[in-house]
């Protein structure tokens, strides 16, 4: 396809970006010795998990869902991880039965489920890990996802650690960054050698999380590759990172089209196809203002883009544009890959974007179209 024949909204991937990111991970796992997997949770588009395997070491999943997904769509050489805060009984089963790293968000849970994982793990097949908080914030101004915050759910503080590290445990992991850089992770390290550091000697792998903006311009990747490799000298574990965003960073946009525009007062708004609440949630759940391409960073009008749904505070942003869009104008939001197509919904009955995948020769694939049946056979 064309560009000119894509419907709005849509979501497009772009197939090189995407490679350039996996490239630039792919070499930190090359030069520190370490593996990295693609947190499902930010970027679920299986439709390049054939790529991403080419690249990384395996996946990791917030649950049976996602895990399933990974186990249907990777290569089988893949690694399939897997974390969530408390398991069902009932889906467990299934998870080891695909999963080779399962890991647990405190003793009662890795005990309530005991019976069946040391079924899998006395033949080699799963290997245990369990979630510690080290108590240690390095985010300010965005606590919902911090966490290390007050009265966190989310890892086993030291205090209610066991002092002997419980039999069949053979991992740690921690998650406390987010769109971050070397220095807090280097941060949070150092608390977790304060705390845990007893333990880092007796455990064979260790999971550092997600958080690492690697694929970022100014991101010090010889810095990481130094600090990855001078953990595994001093404690001689396997490392794993499981970052979501730094795999697509950059590397999809969401293109929607202008219905009507509409003055109050001072104020003029673009009505466009998309919605923040129901195609961009990070937006109003950050909150953020995503970039918009047609924007300028010279004078202009100063233009809303909103949505058609019927919550008021469904704003995408408020931007500097070089005219007043006009009904029929395409406008293409960046940074659309991640946390989107993963949170989507169809509130006020919304149509769901498009997913499309666009290859480096131009074209543009149609991986996906959404229907009436998709808003229906939910409710
Ligand atoms: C446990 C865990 N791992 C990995 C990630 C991925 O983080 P990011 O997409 O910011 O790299 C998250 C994000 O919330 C997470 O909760």
């Amino acid at each position: 396809m064309r560009f000119d024949e894509l419907s709005t909204p849509s979501y497009i991937v772009q197939e090189e970006k995407i490679k350039s990111n996996l490239n630039i991970l792919k070499n930190v796992q090359e030069k520190a010795g370490c593996k990295i997997l693609l947190a499902q949770k930010a970027f679920s588009m299986y439709r390049l998990y054939p790529l991403i395997s080419e690249y990384l070491s395996g996946y990791t999943a917030s649950g049976l869902f996602e895990a399933k997904l990974a186990a249907e769509e990777m290569s089988k050489s893949a690694e399939n991880h897997v974390f969530e805060p408390a398991y069902k009984p009932s889906e467990m089963e299934e998870i080891l039965k695909i999963c080779d790293h399962v890991y647990f968000n405190s003793i009662a849970q890795l005990e309530k489920h005991r019976e069946a994982w040391e079924r899998y793990e006395k033949e080699g097949k799963v290997k245990i890990a369990l979630r510690i908080n080290p108590e240690h914030s390095t985010q300010v101004g965005h606590e919902i996802y911090d966490p290390c915050g007050k009265g966190s759910r989310l890892g086993i503080r030291r205090i209610d650690f066991p002092e002997e590290l419980p039999k069949g445990v053979t991992g740690l992991h921690f998650h406390t960054l987010c769109e971050q850089g070397l220095e807090p992770l280097k941060e949070t390290f150092a608390a977790v050698e304060g705390r845990f550091g007893k333990y880092l000697k007796q455990i064979s792998f260790i999971n550092l999380g997600g958080g690492h903006h690697i694929t970022k311009d100014d991101y010090d990747v010889e810095g990481l590759i130094a600090f990855i490799k001078d953990i595994k000298a001093k404690y001689g574990f396997e490392v794993y990172l499981e970052p979501g965003e730094a795999i697509a960073l950059n590397a999809g946009t969401l293109i929607t089209e202008v219905l009507d525009v509409v003055r109050t007062g001072d104020y003029i708004t673009a009505i466009v196809d998309a919605s923040a609440a129901c195609h961009m949630p990070d937006v109003l759940e950050m909150p953020y203002t995503p970039p918009l391409l047609d924007a300028t960073e010279d004078t202009g009008f100063l233009v809303r883009i909103a949505s058609r749904t019927c919550l008021a505070g469904d704003v995408i942003g408020t931007y500097v544009m070089p005219r007043i869009p006009e009904v029929g104008d395409i406008l293409t939001f960046g940074d659309m890959a991640i946390y989107s197509m993963v949170k989507n919904n169809t509130f006020n009955g919304m149509a769901l974007p498009d997913i499309v995948l666009e290859h480096a020769d131009g074209d543009f694939e149609l991986v996906k179209r959404f229907s009436y049946e998709d808003f229906k056979s939910r409710l």
